[in-house]
C-alpha cells in the first residue's frame, strides 16, 4: 500500500513567530505513529528555521519553487543546491500561481523537476485545469499534456519514488472543491498516464489532490483509491484542521 501524504503549501504566509507556534504545536499534535508523512513548503527566507524546528521530527519541510539553473547570474532566484543545503525533503514545481502569475512554462516547469532531481530533493508536479478548461471537457487534455511535458524531458524513471499532484485551478483558495469522484477521475488518469510508459512507477506514485481541502472534506477524498494525501494551502495555517487533515489521511 502506498504510504500517505499531507504537504501544506504556506504560499506567501507567516512570520518567525507564528511558524514557531505553528510548527511546535503540529510536531506535538501529530499522532506517534501511522501511514501517513507529512511535510511543510515555507517561504525560502523559513527554511533554516523550518530545519532548525523540525529536524529531529517526523515532519519534513520543502520550499514551493526553485530555480531551474544550477547556479549564476539569477537575480532573486534559489537553487536546487542551496535548498538541499537547508535540508529540504521537497519542493513544488509548477504550482498553477507560478504558472499564471509568474509565466512558469510547461518547459521550465520541465527544467524545475531535473533540477530537484539531481539536488536529491523530491519535486512535487502540480498540474490541473481551469475552470474554462474543464467546462470545455479539456481537464484529461490539459493535465496530460502537463504531465508530458515533465515526462518527455525528465524520463519516467524520474517519477520513481515521485510526488504529482493534482490542483484544479478553480478550486484552489476558492472553496470549491472537485468532488471525490471529480478528483478519483483525473487521478486514475494521471497514473493510467505514468503506467504506460511504466507500470510499477505509477504503482508507487503518491498523488495529491489540492484545491480547498479542510478537515470536513479530507477523509472522503482520501479514501479514493488513486488519491495518496493532499497539498494543502489555506487550511495548513491552521494548525487544529491541518492536524485532522492528517488524521484523515492516516484512515
Ligand atoms: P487551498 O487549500 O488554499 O485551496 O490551496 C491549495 C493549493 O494551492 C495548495 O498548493
Amino acid at each position: 500500500m502506498r504510504q500517505k501524504l499531507v504537504v501544506g503549501n504556506w504560499k506567501m504566509h507567516g512570520c518567525s513567530a507564528d511558524n514557531r507556534r505553528l510548527l511546535q504545536a503540529l510536531v506535538s499534535g501529530l499522532p506517534a505513529a501511522g501511514n501517513t508523512a507529512v511535510a511543510v513548503c515555507v517561504p525560502f527566507p523559513y527554511l533554516a528555521q523550518a530545519q532548525s524546528l523540525l529536524a529531529a521530527t517526523p515532519v519534513s519541510w520543502g520550499a514551493q519553487s526553485l530555480s531551474e539553473h544550477a547556479q549564476g547570474a539569477y537575480t532573486g532566484e534559489v537553487s536546487a543546491a542551496m535548498l538541499a543545503d537547508f535540508g529540504c525533503r521537497y519542493a513544488i514545481v509548477g504550482h498553477s500561481e507560478r504558472r499564471a502569475m509568474y509565466g512558469e512554462t510547461d518547459a521550465q516547469v520541465a527544467a524545475k523537476f531535473v533540477a530537484a532531481k539531481v539536488a536529491g530533493i523530491t519535486p512535487i508536479l502540480c498540474v490541473g485545469e481551469t475552470l474554462a478548461q474543464r467546462e470545455s471537457d479539456e481537464t484529461l487534455a490539459v493535465v496530460t499534456a502537463q504531465l508530458d511535458a515533465v515526462l518527455d524531458v525528465a524520463g519516467v524513471a524520474a517519477f520513481a519514488g515521485g510526488v504529482v499532484a493534482y490542483e484544479p485551478v478553480w478550486a484552489i483558495g476558492t472553496g470549491l472543491t472537485a468532488t471525490p469522484a471529480q478528483a478519483q477521475a483525473v487521478h486514475a488518469a494521471i497514473r493510467a498516464r505514468i503506467a504506460a510508459r511504466d507500470t510499477a512507477v505509477a504503482a508507487g506514485l503518491q498523488i495529491l489532490y489540492g484545491g480547498s481541502v479542510k478537515a470536513q472534506n479530507a477523509g472522503e477524498i482520501f479514501a479514493q483509491a488513486d488519491i495518496d494525501g493532499g497539498l494543502v494551502g489555506g487550511a495548513s495555517l491552521v494548525v487544529d484542521e491541518f492536524l485532522a487533515i492528517c488524521q484523515a489521511a492516516n484512515r
